[in-house]
């Protein structure tokens, strides 16, 4: 017996180890473990959230499998009408379902590095063809080079993110209004947006989602597990064109989101002012963070609008800053491939999580 042989190409994604598996390796408890790689947040879930699950009680019956109640929340949340929303086992669920549904064998997407891996982990899995136009050196879009390769090459969608990852820069509005010009689906990922400064609560002026309905090729992703604290429970969402909408529902299966990360998501939506104060603590950190690494020796902090700083490790080895930090039971995001080898990303914590980081730094400076 034989799988498909089109998946014979596609490297396996690398899963990172979690802190259970770490703690025990490292003979340390789960509670002992910063983790700072996946860009989670560690004030956890709201208190509305953890006492939804605690309350749960109708776990045995299968999930509202359109998610009404949801997409209407996010409908007064989000400025968009809910009919252009769909929800997703996580954003990544939503990145693969646009892939899907796309894609034709050979057809093309541009992938803008450095980026988030699942772009191109889709694009392989739905048989496109990947072109990549690397951001420039500040990480802003290469705009001419999008242009030139959609004349060119016409390819189907474009994915870009906004703050991005790794780097948290945010693009600029009008190279998202050029891009709009083009004739390309625009798969515009706003994962940490609600970080974002100068743009309100939830950094919701600097976000797209409400221009989705007057627009035939913008599609704009978001997701709980950042802001919200609800990275395990899987639950993102997105907004789409028209045409798109009714294409994605066939596809998607059915009951894709589970009845514990529908209740948790609406109860976060009713906590919205903790969150808000939550978010505001680590934008404030996330500053504090950049002057205090900027002052060691060896680490060169870029400006972020997300929950994480991208650090560019100077005159030694990003590696064993990784491994001297997870002998201490540091979590960091360590990259080990060009364009990123020298450098790590860490996730902005809670102030006394921030601050346990800085003193392993400084013990190594
Ligand atoms: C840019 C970006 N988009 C999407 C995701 C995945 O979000 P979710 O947890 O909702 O699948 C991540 C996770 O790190 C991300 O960095």
């Amino acid at each position: 017996m034989k799988t498909s042989s089109r998946f014979d190409d596609i490297a396996p994604y690398e899963f990172t180890e979690s802190a259970i598996i770490l703690a025990a390796r490292l003979g340390l408890k789960p509670d002992q473990i910063l983790k700072l790689d996946l860009n989670e947040n560690l004030f956890g879930a709201s208190p509305l959230a953890l006492q939804a699950l605690a309350n749960l009680s109708c776990a045995h019956f299968y999930s509202d499998a359109d998610c009404s109640e949801l997409r209407n929340a996010l409908s007064d949340f989000t400025g968009a009408p809910a009919e252009t929303i769909l929800i997703g086992n996580g954003a990544d669920e939503l990145i693969d379902l646009t892939a899907n549904v796309m894609l034709d064998a050979g057809d093309s997407v541009i992938i803008c590095p450095p980026a988030f891996s699942m772009y191109s982990v889709c694009t392989s899995l739905h048989q496109g063809r990947i072109i990549e136009v690397p951001r420039l050196s500040d990480f802003q879009l290469d705009m001419a080079s999008i242009s030139t390769v959609v004349e060119q090459e016409h390819p189907k969608m474009i994915y870009i993110t906004s703050p991005n990852n790794p780097d948290g820069c945010l693009i600029n509005p009008k190279d998202i209004d050029t891009l709009l010009n083009l004739p390309i689906l625009v798969v515009l990922d706003e994962a940490y947006i609600e970080f974002s400064e100068g743009g309100g609560t939830f950094g919701q002026q600097n976000s797209r989602i409400r221009e989705v309905i007057e627009r035939k090729n913008l599609a704009v992703l978001r997701t709980f597990s950042k802001w919200a604290g609800l990275a395990g429970l899987r639950i993102g969402y997105g907004a789409f064109p028209d045409w798109l909408v009714p294409v994605l529902w066939k596809v998607k299966l059915p009951y894709n989101i589970n009845a514990a990360a529908e209740a948790a998501a609406l109860a976060s939506l009713r906590d919205l002012d903790i969150l808000a104060e939550r978010i505001s603590i680590i934008q404030n950190e996330r500053k504090r963070m950049i002057d205090a690494l900027a002052r060691l020796p060896y680490i060169l902090p870029y400006s972020s609008q997300a929950n994480f700083l991208l650090c560019r490790i100077i005159g030694r080895s990003a590696a064993d800053l990784f491994q001297i930090l997870l002998k201490k039971g540091i979590l960091i995001r360590y990259f080990g491939m060009p364009p990123l080898t020298e450098y790590i990303r860490i996730s902005i914590g809670r102030p006394q999580d921030n601050d346990r980081l800085l003193q392993a730094l400084e013990e190594e400076a």
